[in-house]
């Protein structure tokens, strides 16, 4: 499809902003891609867009969105115990995710119905009831939008962290992730120990499937977490703060049943959704917009919110958060 101009993006993110693009690309080969690169690299300002869950438009975007639309899952091998799937990166998340489960291919279940693309899940390492997605991937496949080259990263080159990868941190919007090719199991590996999952697994009887666990999960979020359809979202706006071991003491102690989480022996990551429900911000509307009454991490679009709107809301819970914690709360969103 050809590059369109002067385009809403109101349907491109799962908040619904109505912001508007200069140029728009969707971006369904390859080719299509490298050709309008060579067209227009030097001139515009670029942007790769995905399923649009993780951004937040403050202002109309003054330059080349590139939509992600290429498609494919591909088994490039497989033994009695492992596969290597190949998929590509405008294919949606969850989609991919249930067509492994239907395959028998198991490590993915953890991640179901989180919102966006394959190609994405990479670049913010998505992660959900005790699974990372870095954990699963082989190798990351990109062009190189400086220079239209194509590359492949081993997943030890993409240095993921919690809600991190070198595609998120000095590398944003420099590479255009084209296919990602992940390792599965064909025996199940189910990680349970998340307190939610293993409560909810509890009341079914038998034994667990990884079918089951994943739509354990589903149920699990759509409880608590809006569906963008019906409420714009961005999933978590804010990331949970990682702190020492001892600063976290110091805060239980004033602040008695603060959750924590460990990261590693010196560190653990506390939950900035029960602090946003101290501060009294859980289920508060802000003009147009609010704090989800379910899961205080989620700010909702009620309707008609700009960007500027969401944003000013989202500094307010930081400033809140701040004047009673000392943390200020990171943003997980790309704020643009
Ligand atoms: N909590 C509250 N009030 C709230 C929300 C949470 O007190 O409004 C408390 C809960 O009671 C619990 C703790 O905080 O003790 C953790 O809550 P929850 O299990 O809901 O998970 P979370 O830390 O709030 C993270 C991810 C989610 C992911 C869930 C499950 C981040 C920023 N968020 O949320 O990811 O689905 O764990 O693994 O790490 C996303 O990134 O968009 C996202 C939804």
């Amino acid at each position: 499809m050809a590059l369109q101009e002067n385009i809403s993006l109101k349907p491109y993110n799962t908040l619904g902003v109505d912001a508007r693009a200069r140029f728009f690309l969707p971006v369904a080969t390859r080719e299509a891609l490298v050709d309008t690169l060579g067209e227009t690299r030097s001139t515009q300002r670029l942007l790769v867009l995905g399923g649009g869950s993780n951004v937040l438009f403050t202002r109309d975007f003054d330059g080349l969105v590139l939509k992600n639309q290429l498609q494919g899952r591909d088994v490039l091998e497989e033994d009695r115990q492992h596969v290597r799937i190949r998929a590509g990166g405008g294919e949606d998340w969850h989609g991919f995710v249930c067509w492994c489960l239907q395959q028998g291919y198991c490590g993915l279940e953890n991640l179901s119905l989180i919102p966006g693309t394959v190609g994405a899940a990479p670049v913010q390492n998505i992660g959900a009831y005790g699974v990372e997605v870095g954990s699963r991937i082989e190798a990351v496949e990109a062009v190189d939008l400086t220079n239209g080259e194509a590359l492949c990263f081993k997943a030890e080159d993409c240095h993921f962290a919690y809600r991190h990868s070198i595609f998120k941190g000095r590398c944003r919007n420099r590479y255009f992730i084209t296919a990602v090719t992940f390792r599965l199991s064909k025996i199940p590996h189910l990680v349970t120990s998340y307190a939610d999952v293993r409560q909810a697994l509890a009341k079914r009887s038998g034994g667990v499937t990884p079918q089951d666990l994943s739509d354990t999960i589903c149920e699990i979020r759509r409880c608590k977490l809006p569906d963008p359809h019906d409420f714009p979202n961005a999933g978590s706006f804010f990331k949970n703060p990682t702190v020492s071991r001892r600063r976290y003491q110091d805060l239980a102690a004033h602040f008695p049943g603060l959750p924590a989480f460990p990261v590693d022996t010196q560190t653990v990551k506390i939950a900035a959704g029960w602090m946003i429900e101290h501060c009294g911000w859980k289920g508060r509307r802000w003009g147009p917009c609010g704090i989800y009454d379910k899961q205080a991490l989620v700010l909702v679009n009620y309707g008609g919110a700009t960007g500027r709107d969401i944003l000013a809301l989202a500094e307010a819970v930081q400033d809140d958060i701040e004047a009673v914690f000392g943390i200020r709360l990171q943003p997980e969103p790309l704020i643009l």
